[in-house]
């Protein structure tokens, strides 16, 4: 059956960091609003937003403590709905960010479950061990034990796979299934199109009382918290009730370690029933190079080309439509993590999003943004640890900062760069996240030049709406060498997409004459396409 998300051309927006419309440094709903005319200009014709309920931000809104009201930081409810309406006015469906698996330490369920050990609440979220003895010795993924003690002092511990204020919800619970599923259907009352489903993989836990190999306590310890064959029977029970009720609901769920095979099973309506599934395991980097005297969390590695190459084929293979995307807010910017120069940046563009799938930009991606250069960063202990080891092994303090820098993903959240004034006309006064952007671009100066990134995203993502492109079976060239060539066919159309990312031209041989986009330098005459390195060339 045909959907409207069969076309969407996804736009994140990381709202604290888009546009400012009250000038109090923090990004907020009527500042997207007023930027809704760009985004329609721009071609997409989707909204994904980060998350914008009330939260402490302890993880910048992904720490929820009321699921049913707009953050103050970020406007109110009047203005939510004024922005659904005139988005859905321009056309453009509005994904939700969908926060499942936890919630903030200070939504009053958990504040109940701490008060008694009799709170109708308390098993709403998972509380375990006794005596003061940690059940596990699991590791959370932001550092130290996921365990933290009951602050009721009952020698409990409850769970939290991310930060301490951030206890994780207990899924085995109908009553947690339940409540889910209501705020989603406030939100799709409301006109909602979809969800990007947060972190819903790791929803199903191992038996607590069982440690997990290894001789560093706590240790990490994913097999018994992420993918779990649970996560399909809730899934799929939360999928097919929200499908039911909201048949045109969009589901995007975020599988950060799916494999093919498990995104399929994310995929497939006897398994989580989902429509689309973010992994972060397109980019297999390339570890050989890293010191090896202090550890690699903020290294900055090149892409392992050969296995990303083999990666892709495979996923555009065997996944139906895959997700495509190159930045986010979890991971560094492109343009800082792989592209050697514009050139690249635009190419990786061209690589990903002219694939089979759907595409996700990230807002300031369209301008080639790079990360920020963040000149503290404030309590965060494994930034701390990571500057500690490196400057032990010799490297001096700006180096070490240097790398986190480059790799940390709050980098890769800077201010959106609307214009030349002081704050890029993000905002009048500072903005909330401390980092400076060292690029001398902005939306503004792009609009009129044809070269800049803005009007080749246009470009690209009106190609990528064609029938072509939307619908056509994807084939990889086995050009050798760091290039990345593929072709594109439907019924009698065809088009190839050649990239030389390599220190030396390449030729090709094919029987195309249309150019359809270009960066940097090609010949094209008696059917051979002669390509100078960093160059890239879409023929039909
Ligand atoms: C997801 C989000 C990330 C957040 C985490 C916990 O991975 O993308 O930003 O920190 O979930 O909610």
């Amino acid at each position: 059956m045909k959907k409207w998300y069969d076309n969407a051309v996804i736009y994140q927006i990381y709202p604290k960091s888009f546009q400012d419309s009250n000038q109090d440094g923090v990004g907020d709903l009527q500042g997207i609003i007023k930027r809704l005319p760009y985004l329609k200009k721009l071609g997409v014709n989707t909204l994904w937003l980060n998350p914008i309920y009330v939260s402490p931000q302890v993880d910048n809104g992904y720490d929820v403590a009321n699921y049913y009201a707009i953050d103050p930081q970020m406007g109110s409810m009047a203005d939510f709905e004024a922005l659904l309406k005139e988005a859905h006015k321009f056309d453009m469906h509005l994904l939700m960010d969908f926060v499942l698996n936890h919630t903030s330490d200070q939504h009053p369920w958990f504040q109940d479950a701490i008060k008694s050990k009799d709170s109708i609440y308390r098993d709403y979220y998972i509380f375990a061990g006794e005596n003061g003895k940690r059940p596990n010795n699991w590791a959370s993924f932001f550092g130290g034990s996921v365990w933290e003690k009951d602050p009721l002092n009952t020698g409990e511990y409850y769970f939290h796979l991310f930060d301490k204020h951030m206890p994780d919800l207990n899924w085995k619970n109908p009553e947690v299934r339940h409540a889910m599923l209501d705020i989603a259907r406030f939100w799709l009352d409301k006109g909602v199109d979809g969800l990007r489903i947060d972190a819903f993989i790791h929803v199903a836990k191992a038996d607590l009382y069982q440690n997990f190999p290894g001789n560093i306590d706590p240790v990490v310890a994913e097999p018994f918290y992420a993918n779990r064959p649970q996560v399909l029977e809730w899934m799929n029970e939360f999928s097919h009730t929200l499908k039911a009720e909201y048949p045109d609901v969009y589901l995007l769920g975020e599988a950060s370690s799916a494999d093919v095979t498990l995104a399929n099973d994310y995929l497939d309506p006897n398994g989580a029933a989902l429509d689309s599934v973010i992994t972060f395991r397109y980019f297999t980097e390339d570890l050989s190079k890293l010191n090896p005297n202090f550890s690699d969390q903020y290294q900055p590695r090149d892409l392992d080309f050969e296995a990303f190459k083999q990666n892709q084929v495979v996923w555009q293979q065997t996944v139906d439509k895959p997700n495509l995307y190159l930045n986010n807010h979890d991971l560094p910017r492109i343009a800082t993590r792989f592209a050697k120069n514009d050139n690249q940046a635009k190419m990786y563009a061209l690589l990903m999003h002219l694939q089979k799938g759907t595409s996700v930009i990230y807002y300031g991606e369209e301008l080639g943004l790079r990360n920020i250069n963040i000149p503290e960063y404030e309590g965060d202990e494994s930034v701390d640890r990571f500057v500690k080891e490196a400057t032990e092994a010799g490297l001096t303090k700006d180096e070490a900062m240097d790398m986190v820098n480059q790799m940390h993903r709050l980098a890769s959240r800077g201010p959106m760069l609307w214009d030349d004034s002081p704050y890029g006309g993000f905002s009048n006064v500072e903005p909330w996240i401390k980092g400076i952007n060292e690029q001398n671009v902005s939306a503004q100066d792009q609009e009129d030049d044809p070269n800049s990134f803005l009007n080749f995203y246009r470009k690209l993502i009106s190609l990528k709406q064609t029938e072509l492109f939307a619908k056509g079976a994807y084939r990889m060239l086995n050009i050798p060498g760091k290039t990345y060539v593929y072709e594109r066919h439907l019924d009698d159309q065809s088009a190839i997409v050649a990239l030389n990312f390599d220190h030396h031209s390449i030729e090709i041989d094919t029987d195309k004459t249309d150019v359809l986009m270009v960066v940097g330098d090609y010949e094209l005459h008696d059917g051979k396409l002669l390509l100078e390195p960093d160059s890239g060339i879409v023929l039909k």
